[in-house]
């Protein structure tokens, strides 16, 4: 199969083509490599696909490497580069498109709402156009637990109305999942819509608060703890996200239903202050609290209610998150040379 996954060299981006390059199939990736966070970690991640940075660092250069037998071929750009995106399109055969790419973070779209705009709506639609051009037969993108809003009824599940997004982010990915209804019922492709819960794990996001948090700890820095603890999260390991997102990929339903949206998390809630706890221990050292109000446009709590996604795919996330927490720790340590 040629699986096209823009956000490539991402945290699930990453993880997703790697996985589905050892499984046997090809991947067309898209990245422009942002500098939102530390871009040698993105460098670093496409390295270990096989994609050396002195051809990333280039834009629109399309870079092959086949470092496990099968091929990951790589394209410097934006998805709001609707020529560069036709050039792709036209110059490879793709059988399902992955939308990972999105300027993602909640508290920076307060400070920099028109890249939100850009990446997550103005590229996102091009994508979408693509797929109606190429004919594209099923195109799976990221949505997010950020589109509950304070929504109060727990678990979230994909039943609830949605109409109260609490950050520009929120609204960017909630916009998503209508676009991709409205071309899904006017060209009759296949739209999946994965609502991501705080996924953590090896190659993780530095601005997330696992990264933040190990990092502060082990150079015995601060750490900002909001709404003092009081929050909840469903934290899921990026090996159980991966495998529900290739099932997505790989199997196909006949549903009448051609544009849905499912949730994939844990389906387990995890008090702040509690996580902290978790990760002092695994790391044997107390951290530096301070104490802070809750942020704008940050959730009071996450919770997934995943049984639309088990009923019709078979997801079964069961990573323990004592476990998921150390094997980041392990890879932090590893990555950074921390002895
Ligand atoms: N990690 C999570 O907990 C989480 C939770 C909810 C939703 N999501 C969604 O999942 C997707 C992947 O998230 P991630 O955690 O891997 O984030 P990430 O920032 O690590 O990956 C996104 C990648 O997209 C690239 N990118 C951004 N804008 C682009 C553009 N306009 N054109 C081309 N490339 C662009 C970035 O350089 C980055 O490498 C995102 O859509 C995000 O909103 C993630």
């Amino acid at each position: 199969m040629n699986i096209l996954i823009t956000g490539v060299a991402g945290f699930i981006g990453y993880h997703l083509a790697k996985s589905c390059i050892k499984d046997g199939h090809n991947i067309i990736g898209i990245d422009n490599i942002n500098d939102y966070y530390d871009q040698k970690l993105k460098f670093a991640r496409l390295k270990k696909l096989g994609i050396n940075s002195s051809f990333s660092s280039e834009f629109n250069k399309e870079v092959i490497s086949n470092k496990y037998n099968n091929w990951l071929k790589f394209y410097r750009t934006s998805i709001e580069d609707k020529e560069t995106l036709e050039y792709i399109f036209k110059s490879n055969k793709v059988d399902v498109v992955c939308n990972l790419a999105a300027q993602v973070g909640v508290r920076y779209s307060l400070i920099n709402p028109g890249q939100y705009i850009q990446s997550n709506v103005v590229g996102f639609v091009n994508i979408c156009e693509m797929c109606k051009q190429f004919g594209i037969k099923k195109f799976i993108y990221a949505s997010s637990s950020s589109v509950y809003g304070d929504a109060t009824t727990i678990p979230f599940s994909e039943d609830n109305f949605l109409n109260k997004p609490i950050s520009l982010y929120a609204a960017t990915k909630l916009s998503n999942e209508l676009i991709a209804y409205t071309y899904s019922h006017l060209y009759k492709f296949e739209t999946i819509g994965l609502r991501f819960f705080t996924v953590y794990g090896p190659w993780g996001r530095p601005d997330m608060a696992l990264f933040l948090f190990t990092k502060a700890i082990l150079e015995n820095e601060t750490i900002n703890v909001f709404n003092n603890g009081e929050l909840y999260r469903d934290f899921t390991y990026i090996d159980d996200i991966i495998e529900g997102l290739k099932k997505t990929v790989y199997n196909q339903l006949t549903k009448k239903n051609k544009s849905r949206v499912y949730n994939i998390g844990r389906g387990k809630k995890i008090k702040l202050l509690n996580f902290i706890s978790l990760l002092e221990d695994e790391l044997s050292i107390k951290a530096n609290k301070n104490f802070q109000p809750k942020q704008p446009g940050d959730v009071y709590q996450t919770y997934a209610c995943c049984k639309k996604l088990n009923d019709d795919y078979g997801y079964l996330p069961n990573t323990d998150i004592k476990k998921g927490v150390k094997k980041f720790i392990n890879w932090y340590k590893k990555f950074y040379e921390i002895i």
